[in-house]
């Protein structure tokens, strides 16, 4: 039986992901903060699924969640996340950004290093970034610049840990239908079903594939306006933000 560990399970993607790889025979490591939704998790199959409460933003919390692992990790899916947005460039609230960064981008740092250590050669890293950074979108100055980060990270890595046997993936959903979502104000084109970008993660996932893109149509459009000139992006950008 095969260990797979998410952070970010009690909702959205992540909870998804790890209900549908308990219906698949996997064993689950469900990371969360809400220990509550985190025990109704468990619930769907207590055999199989174990919880570890933690918040990413805590260093000293994670590694003692690394510490308390025995069992080996065939795959471990850093996707907790969230979505800040800055309301006013002029009045830069470096609050909301540091904030941001710290769940999105050094969680995942405090991840890697309680994490990594676990898999063993032959397993698997995915990171869960975001099609956000590949345009400029209005108001996600702290969210893509985590995004573009975590999808730098994830290259690098993948360099870097090859010598291990362990295979790095990037994932790059784009609208998917989740509570961080449900708040948006805009319109989000193309937005999926979450069971439907989980049926396309773990796809990717099972064929060890460097980049995995959910709808795939939809960030592959933005993956061809990310190759237009610099100035013509931002053009675009404005045009958007008017319309
Ligand atoms: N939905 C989309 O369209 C979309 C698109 C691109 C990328 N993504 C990425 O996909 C990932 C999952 O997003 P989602 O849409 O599934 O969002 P979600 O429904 O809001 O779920 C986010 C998960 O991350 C957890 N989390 C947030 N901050 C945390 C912290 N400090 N410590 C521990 N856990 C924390 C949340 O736990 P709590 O329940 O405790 O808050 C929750 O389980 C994120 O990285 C997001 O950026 C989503």
């Amino acid at each position: 039986m095969k260990t797979v560990l998410i952070t970010g399970a009690t909702s959205g993607i992540g909870q998804q992901l790890a209900l549908d790889y308990l219906k698949d025979g996997w064993q689950v490591l469900a990371c969360g903060r809400n220990t509550e939704k985190l025990a109704a998790l468990k619930a769907h199959n207590p055999t199989h699924c174990q919880t570890l409460s933690f918040d990413v933003t805590k260093r000293e919390a994670v590694l003692v969640a690394g510490e308390s692992i025995t069992q080996a990790l065939d795959l471990v899916i850093l996707n907790a996340g969230t979505s800040i947005y800055i309301d006013d460039a002029k009045h830069f609230d470096s609050e909301r950004f540091s904030r941001l960064m710290h769940t999105n981008l050094l969680g995942i740092g405090y991840c890697l290093e309680a994490f990594t250590r676990h898999i063993p050669a032959g397993g698997q890293l995915a990171l869960v970034g975001s099609s956000a950074y590949l345009f400029p979108f209005t108001r996600a100055e702290a969210y893509g610049a985590s995004k573009a980060a975590i999808a730098y990270l994830a290259q690098s890595l993948s360099l870097d840990l090859k010598k291990h046997g362990i295979a790095v993936s990037l994932i790059t959903p784009g609208f998917v239908q989740t509570p961080l979502t449900d708040q948006n104000d805009f319109p989000m084109p193309m937005r999926i079903p979450v069971a439907q970008a989980s049926t396309d993660i773990r796809r990717g996932l099972a064929k060890r594939k460097a980049l995995i893109s959910t709808p795939a149509s939809f960030v592959f459009a933005l993956r061809l306006l990310n190759r237009l000139p610099y100035s013509l992006q931002l053009w675009l950008g404005q045009r958007i933000l008017r319309s």
